[in-house]
């Protein structure tokens, strides 16, 4: 009786457990069965057709399906997908973005999200995403980029070179010290001054043939560098010399004041800088030959403009770049800046100040 008690238990056991298996098998069966079915169904029923269901599928990583669910029918999410520019691991960043943005260009969404910045809260737009474009782009300044861009009917090169140099700030509307830990790439301009009583410690004179000026003091590595210039230039039969290079911040109150008295401080503010914003008194620069309008266009302003690069050395105030640089131009005004940043300022047509606020003082990524 017991013996029979047991087996009837065993079975009843035995079969507990096989129906809790069997049931727990096909659970999970069904369960992938109806996912699967159930995300091309659930795509359907939103309106998708099955092209576009195809086009999901392959180009939308499965972790975001969900995410397309959520959005419901949206041709543009295929017009997203099928973009050539779409990249699938930034997939919820476009959906994300578009749906704050669904009245602009999809291509502007696209190419905004791909540049990797953070613009999550700025407006879609097409002059952002000809910004994001741009090399010198610094995310810090995209607000003034924005604003200078709004306001003002100029390529987004020009937008960025203005803000980035602070130009877009009004010159002389902000005073910093200049950062002479910087070196040779040290910023002295409207925005960046030298104290009353800096003289470099390595001025060395230019003598002989390099020099017919009375201001003839350089620092020793832009010096040697000057001399290398010249000499080289003398080869291709080009006379250079210096006219005018270290000035102290005495000698610049003086200029200064001249030019003021002379053609008034609005004009002189134009070609001379006030005392402490002049490079001169970095020592690390020269005005060559003839230090006047006429100088443009000759052998040696053509040499110079061709060739300083290679010594280290950049045309300081181009023409053209008068808004950013704050001067007009000067064809005999050569600043040293060592041969890597030269070469980058040349061959990319930018001011030491668009160099400056890209490589040296930009933090953002
Ligand atoms: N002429 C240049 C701008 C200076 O005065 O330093
Ligand atoms: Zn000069």
């Amino acid at each position: 009786m017991k013996k029979k008690i047991f087996i009837i238990i065993g079975v009843l056991l035995c079969l507990l457990l096989f129906s809790l298996f069997f049931f727990l098998f096909f659970k999970d069966e069904n369960k992938t069965d109806n996912n699967d079915l159930s995300y091309e169904e659930r795509f359907k029923n939103k309106g998708y057709s099955d092209d576009e269901i195809a086009t999901i599928l392959d180009k939308v990583s499965k972790d975001d399906y969900d995410f397309v669910l959520e959005t419901g029918y949206d041709k543009s999410l295929i017009d997203i997908l099928n973009s050539s520019d779409y990249n699938e691991d930034n997939f919820s960043n476009y959906i994300e973005y578009y749906m704050k943005n669904k009245k602009s260009n999809i291509n502007d969404i696209i190419t905004i999200i791909n540049s990797g910045y953070d613009l999550m809260n700025y407006p879609a737009s097409s002059l952002l995403a000809s910004l994001v474009k741009e090399k010198y782009y610094i995310n810090d300044n995209v607000a003034r980029y924005l604003d200078y861009g709004n306001s003002h009917n100029v390529d987004s090169k020009k937008i960025i070179a203005m803000v980035n140099s602070k130009a877009d700030l009004g010159f002389y509307s902000n005073s910093y010290d200049s950062n002479l830990n910087n070196n040779n790439l040290v910023l002295v301009n409207k925005f960046y001054h030298l104290k009353e009583d800096y003289t470099p410690s390595d001025l060395v004179t230019l003598g002989g043939q390099y020099n017919k000026g009375a201001n003839s003091k350089m620092r020793k590595e832009a010096a040697d560098a000057f001399m290398k210039m010249v000499d080289a230039a003398k080869l291709d039969n080009i006379i250079l010399y210096n006219m005018s290079a270290f000035r102290s911040y005495d000698y610049q109150v003086n200029l200064y004041d001249r030019y003021i008295k002379r053609d008034g401080k609005a004009a002189a503010d134009k070609y001379s800088a006030r005392p402490g914003y002049s490079e001169h008194q970095s020592g690390l620069c020269s005005d060559l030959n003839n230090i006047s309008d006429s100088f443009d266009g000759t052998d040696e302003a053509i040499w110079l403009r061709d060739n300083a690069y290679k010594y280290g050395f950049i045309l300081r105030f181009p023409k053209g770049k008068e808004d950013i640089t704050g001067y007009k131009y000067e064809p005999w005004h050569y600043r040293y800046v060592g041969v890597d940043a030269a070469k980058i300022i040349y061959e990319d047509d930018i001011t030491l100040e668009e160099y400056y606020a890209y490589y040296i003082e930009n933090t953002s990524e």
